[in-house]
């Protein structure tokens, strides 16, 4: 394919595992074409890791579409590198200029144990999910459209939640590693829909009793998540967590541990 061509020098942060204490290493990318993702660019330069006989950098990616949530490490200090609402697998070549020197190292945070290179585990999320991120009651099978009406605003506002892929950009560019965008996006969109509705309030004390135990910092609402997550979640949906979570503990009712209808 035609089109400019470029040499970057990249300082990627290799580690073995969890307890390694890991290192930047300097890499040459050269001829990277401005058509390549920069997941191509990383491809092409495993490419030649592996023809010396050394290990390739690890990075996790599925879709390659920013759809999944899977890609995500830190490019030069960003989460997702410098293009705003993208995620590092629809970021392209063309962005950068030829002889720049390119930092590439995985997302920071307690909660998200380095793997190995820039492969973090990111299971707090599914266990956030776990505890309260769904409906439990049997919604039966699809009605007819409009069925239930759901007001437009809702339904925009539900949506645009709704968009999260879970990647953890958002922890990984907050100050205090806090998960309060992730979650209150999961917690939001459901609440905003009548079928999820139902149970907000318990979802919302479970998530967000979840999110603490899993040890992700306190939100003290910088904006760094909103700045740095490739689907433009809005901190408003941190509010509405907040609003539902105090909500749920002023009108939470002892429990009966004999059950009964209390
Ligand atoms: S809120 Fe944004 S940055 Fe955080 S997990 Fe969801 S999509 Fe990623
Ligand atoms: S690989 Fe799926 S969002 Fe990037």
């Amino acid at each position: 394919m035609s089109g400019k061509h470029i040499n970057l020098t990249l300082k990627v942060w290799r580690q073995k595992g969890a307890k390694d204490q890991g290192s930047f290493v300097e890499y040459q990318a050269k001829n990277v074409s401005e058509h390549a993702s920069f997941l191509e660019m990383l491809d092409a330069v495993n490419e030649e890791i592996v023809a010396k006989g050394e290990e390739p950098i690890a990075f996790d990616h599925d879709c390659r579409e920013g759809i999944c949530g899977t890609c995500g490490f830190v490019i030069d200090g960003e989460a997702h590198g410098k293009l705003k609402a993208t995620t590092v697998c629809q970021l392209h070549m063309r962005n950068y200029n030829d002889g720049e020197t390119l930092t590439i190292e995985p997302f920071r945070a307690n909660s998200f144990p380095v793997i190995k290179d820039l492969m973090v585990d990111r299971s707090a999320f599914d266990r956030i999910i776990s505890s309260g991120g769904y409906i439990s009651q049997n919604t039966g099978n699809p009605q007819d459209a409009n069925a239930i009406l759901i007001p437009k605003a809702d339904a925009d506002e539900a949506m645009s939640s709704a968009t999260c892929i879970g990647c953890g950009a958002c922890v990984a560019a907050c100050k205090n590693a806090s998960a309060a965008l992730f979650t209150s996006a999961k917690i939001s969109h459901m609440a905003l829909l009548p079928q999820g509705a139902v149970e907000k309030n318990e979802r919302a004390l479970r998530m967000v009793a979840a999110m603490d135990s899993e040890g992700f910092g306190a939100c003290t609402t910088t904006g760094a998540c909103e700045a740095a997550c490739p689907k433009e979640i809005q901190l408003t949906n941190i509010s509405r967590m907040n609003r539902q979570f105090l909500g749920a503990v002023l009108t939470q009712r002892p429990k009966h541990k004999d059950g009964g209808a209390g």
